[in-house]
């Protein structure tokens, strides 16, 4: 079957095997024979990180397991969200009902059972702040892990799924702690300009939820209509040494220390300043507000994407000796 409805980015390869799955039941049906699990597999949500350069000779397994449910302890609530839950119906569910904590990544595209593998972030929060524990579903053994916090490993844009455990392990369900009385998180400057721009002074979560939408609606492009899997590239993390080589040269280049020595480097920037900002190459290019964001304007291939980005890889490495990792998933 074609892949074009699955991958956000809107590229037009076959599968040779296509299952959806929608409990937990079908999952281990699934999986019963050796045959199924011995076979190329892969996993996608909503298919928003990834860039298929070719056709996937094996078997895609979607994940639609839904439901959410919440229960409350003290301040705390928390919810468990089906692994196929869209992330952003997720979120106004916690919005709607005044669970505060995930307001900060309102609008980003995949899953929910995706979210803890590259630890989605934005605007100030990360998927680890909020994170209690996953339900995942071991492929080889057909048996229910439970991961907590502590097991995950998470980092920037990482944690063990993407990690050691690759490939091998199925998000079923992930519960959240939020909490009831609301904690505001405006530390992210675009949001408390966004919020003085729309005169609100004392934001609820639902005020905080609705502007970071407005900035993302504004920086990035809806996926609906141009295809793109968001930040093509993570934003590269240096040490102090090579961090003094790059300002030495480019006083003004855009940077966050990690609070361990390192430096975190915009790779928007350092795109933008490569004259890379809104290009457009055959059919592919970058997003004329966001230079972080690959796009296809229509009908680009895999490759014609992979290429265009090993080519800003390059430009990048030779203007300010950094090396862009990529944060999209390439198969
Ligand atoms: N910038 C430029 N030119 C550009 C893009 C950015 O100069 O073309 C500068 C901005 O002016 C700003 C800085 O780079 O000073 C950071 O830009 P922005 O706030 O847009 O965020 P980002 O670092 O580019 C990251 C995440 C996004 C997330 C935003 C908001 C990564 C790889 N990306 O982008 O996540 O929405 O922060 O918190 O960490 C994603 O992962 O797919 C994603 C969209």
């Amino acid at each position: 079957i074609s892949l074009k409805p699955y991958n956000s980015f809107g590229i037009d390869v076959k599968a040779r095997y296509f299952a959806e799955i929608f409990n937990e039941t079908d999952l281990k049906m699934l999986f019963k024979t050796t045959e199924v699990v011995n076979r190329n597999i892969l996993i996608i949500g909503g298919g928003s990180n990834v860039l298929f350069t070719k056709n996937f000779n094996g078997l895609i397994v979607k994940i639609s397991i839904k439901g959410i449910k919440s229960r409350t302890e003290n301040h705390h609530v928390k919810v468990t969200a089906g692994g196929g839950e869209v992330w952003g119906d997720f979120v106004n569910y916690c919005v709607g009902h005044n669970f505060s904590g995930v307001e900060n990544l309102s609008l980003i595209p995949g899953t929910v059972g995706a979210s803890p593998i590259q630890n989605i972030g934005a605007y100030g929060v990360e998927l680890k702040d909020v994170f209690e524990s996953c339900q995942a579903f071991e492929i080889k053994t057909g048996e229910i892990r439970t991961f907590n916090y502590a097991d995950c490993n998470f980092g920037y844009r990482e944690s063990i799924f993407k990690g050691t455990l690759k490939g091998q392990f199925i998000i079923t369900s992930v519960t959240f702690n939020l909490k009831i009385q609301a904690e505001i998180n405006t530390s992210y400057g675009a949001i408390e300009t966004e919020l003085a721009n729309r005169g609100i002074s004392n934001p609820n979560i639902a005020d905080v939820s609705a502007a970071v939408s407005h900035i993302r609606v504004s920086k990035l492009p809806d996926p609906s209509t141009i295809g793109n899997a968001g930040s093509f590239f993570k934003n590269p993390i240096i040490d102090k040494a090579e961090f003094d080589k790059v300002i030495s040269k480019h006083p003004d280049v855009v940077n966050y220390p990690t609070g361990d020595g390192r430096v975190k480097l915009a790779a928007g920037w350092l795109i933008e300043q490569c004259g890379w900002k809104g290009k457009t190459v055959g059919k592919t290019g970058t997003w004329k507000n966001q230079a972080l964001v690959l796009v296809n304007h229509g009908g680009a291939t895999g490759t014609e994407v992979l290429d265009f980005s090993a080519q800003i890889i390059d430009s990048v490495k030779s203007t300010f000796g950094v090396t862009l990792e990529r944060e999209v998933n390439i198969l």
